[in-house]
């Protein structure tokens, strides 16, 4: 009797043991499908392959204006025609929400817009890459938020500002409470109350534009780029505190440049020389 409890015991042990073998593939699968892509240069999902990992996403390997680029000097086109950056952002009601490959600032509802050329984009979010994913006659910087944009037929503007390290940023010190609160979390919304959009600084009215792409699948092309000239300044531990939301090995979430293909790069300069 007591050596069939042993026997039985083993057995059952065994079952388990072999139960646990066989289903750690399948938890892993399901920590796998969490993010769709990711920024693995190595990885079958990484940004080499975007393009085939779903139909809609072919765009990020067949496109043609894809995004991000590096703004390289010599082919940028200095003019003065594109105007001053003509924004009237408004404080609105925002939530943020690790999405897993970045950490997104939205705003329910928009924060106020941008005017290009004859349309109104409002301002959607914002979210931040790691290390910058433009880059300037090749240089990386520390980080790049990205302000998103929509038109009310869904055209897309997006107002990058790059960062190097330095002094903090304000912006990001008026939130990283609430940052160090998502950094934890996966995929839920966190309501943080008014922000005012206008406390993203960009200190200078120099900028690129080009058209280009989002630098996320699914890669939709014919987005309008405005690229801050200026390059600020946020600490290490800001840019840490953003980093945390992407939890693959590569630890950054930037996509590597795209081919220009014969765009054209425009820097708008004031004409009155004592601004920059
Ligand atoms: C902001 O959102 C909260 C709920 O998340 C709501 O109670 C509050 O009324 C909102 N404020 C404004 C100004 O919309
Ligand atoms: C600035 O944008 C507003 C609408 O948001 C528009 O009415 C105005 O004409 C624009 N100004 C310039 C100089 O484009
Ligand atoms: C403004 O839009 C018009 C037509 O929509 C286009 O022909 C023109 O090139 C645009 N100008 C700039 C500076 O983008």
């Amino acid at each position: 009797m007591g050596k069939l409890s042993v026997c039985q015991v083993f057995l059952f042990t065994f079952f388990i043991v072999l139960l646990v073998s066989i289903f750690p593939a399948t938890s892993s699968q399901e920590v796998e499908d969490e993010k769709e892509f990711n920024y693995d240069v190595h990885s079958e999902k990484g940004p080499a392959r975007w393009g085939e990992i779903h139909h809609e996403w072919s765009a990020c390997s067949h496109g043609s204006m894809q995004s991000p680029i590096d703004l390289l000097n010599q082919r940028v086109q200095i003019v003065s025609h594109l105007g001053r950056l003509n924004r009237s952002y408004k404080p609105s009601n925002g939530t943020l929400r690790n999405r897993g490959h970045d950490i997104m600032l939205n705003w329910e509802g928009g924060a106020g817009s941008m005017h290009i050329n004859g349309t109104d984009y409002v301002l959607q979010q914002c979210h931040w890459h790691s290390p910058s994913e433009h880059t300037i006659n090749g240089r990386r910087f520390a980080l790049e938020a990205h302000m998103v944009h929509e038109s009310s037929d869904g055209k897309v503007a997006v107002v990058g500002i790059m960062y190097t390290i330095g002094r903090p940023d304000s912006f990001l010190s008026s939130i990283s409470d609430h940052l160090q609160e998502v950094a934890g979390t996966k995929e839920e919304e966190k309501a943080v109350g008014i922000v005012d959009p206008r406390q993203i600084k960009i200190g200078s009215r120099k900028y690129y534009r080009y058209i280009g792409s989002l630098t996320v699948p699914p890669c939709t092309e014919n987005v309008v780029w405005t690229m801050v000239r200026k390059v600020r300044t946020v600490t290490r531990r800001q840019v840490r505190l953003l980093r945390v939301a992407v939890h693959d090995d590569s630890n950054t979430n930037a996509r590597p440049t795209q081919p220009i293909n014969g765009r054209h790069v425009k820097l708008y300069r004031p004409q009155d020389r004592e601004d920059n």
